[in-house]
């Protein structure tokens, strides 16, 4: 690795009663890339997250998120950290730059330069036609859409995003994930993104960690886990079998 490191964990473990959810967890994500995690259902990344952010404390080990402490200052990492949930909630009988602005004025962004953004990235998701309209009516596509919005328009350095395509159409789709690659090379912002949608991670992703019952089991670029799991030579690889393998493995 070369880039800063912005990430960081220490044995990070979570359990919820007897159940480890997540078990000693040593990972390093590094400034501008863009970072997939992957594992089955319930292998604990949602978990992870919320332990990136604070809003759970981890039982033991601890995480260090842009030089911070996400349990001691939470809000220093909720000021430059970006975050999608897997449900993304709305003021749903205001509109969609009526929610904007409201998400502006909590980052405390400037009546004039939160103008500027929210035409901006209504722009960028494909919403501008539809600004306008109460949220409560939006179909599942336009609200995730509208997340992607309010989580960049507080330019975080770096983002969280819990199955960023789910809901959205195919146009959508290439939508959402050429904008993840730009924001990483264009504006060296980190994405971390959790999918079981594996074709997309391998477009996207410029390394990937697979987390099976609490466990990281892999990490790294996935040419190199594609040599290492699947042998030299093996050029048209696919990210699904890589997984697979180790899915199996497990
Ligand atoms: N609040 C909670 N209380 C008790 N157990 C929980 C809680 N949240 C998660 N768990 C358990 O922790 C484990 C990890 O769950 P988590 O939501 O992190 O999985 P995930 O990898 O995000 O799965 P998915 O792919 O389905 O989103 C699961 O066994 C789950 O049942
Ligand atoms: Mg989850």
């Amino acid at each position: 690795m070369k880039g800063q490191i912005i990430v960081e964990t220490e044995d990070l473990t979570k359990k919820y009663g007897s159940r480890t959810a997540v078990d000693h967890l040593n990972i390093k994500i590094e400034e501008g890339e863009v970072f997939g995690f992957l594992g089955p259902n319930g292998a604990g990344k949602t978990t992870t997250l919320l332990m990136f952010l604070g809003l759970t404390e981890p039982t033991s080990g601890r995480a260090k998120v842009i030089g911070f402490d996400p349990t001691r200052e939470p809000f220093k990492v909720k000021e430059k950290v970006g975050y999608l949930p897997e449900n993304v909630g709305f003021y749903d009988d205001m509109d969609a730059r009526q929610n904007l602005r409201y998400i502006a004025k909590l980052n405390r962004i400037s009546g004039g330069v939160s103008e500027k953004r929210i035409d901006y990235w209504l722009e960028m998701v494909g919403l501008s036609e539809e600004s306008t309209k109460k949220v409560g009516t939006f179909s599942k596509g336009m609200r995730q859409r509208l997340g992607i919005a309010e989580v960049l328009i507080k330019e975080p350095k770096l983002v969280f995003l819990d199955e960023p395509t789910i809901g959205l159409d195919p146009d959508g789709t290439n939508r959402m994930l050429d904008l993840i690659h730009s924001l990483s090379r264009e504006k060296n912002i980190t994405l971390f993104l959790s999918s079981h949608l594996l074709d997309q991670v391998q477009r996207i992703c410029d390394r990937v960690g697979i987390m099976i019952n609490g466990n990281l089991v892999a990490i790294g670029p996935i040419d190199e886990l594609a040599k290492k799991k699947l042998g030299l030579g093996k050029e048209d690889y696919t990210l699904e079998e890589i997984y697979m393998k180790y899915f199996k493995e497990a």
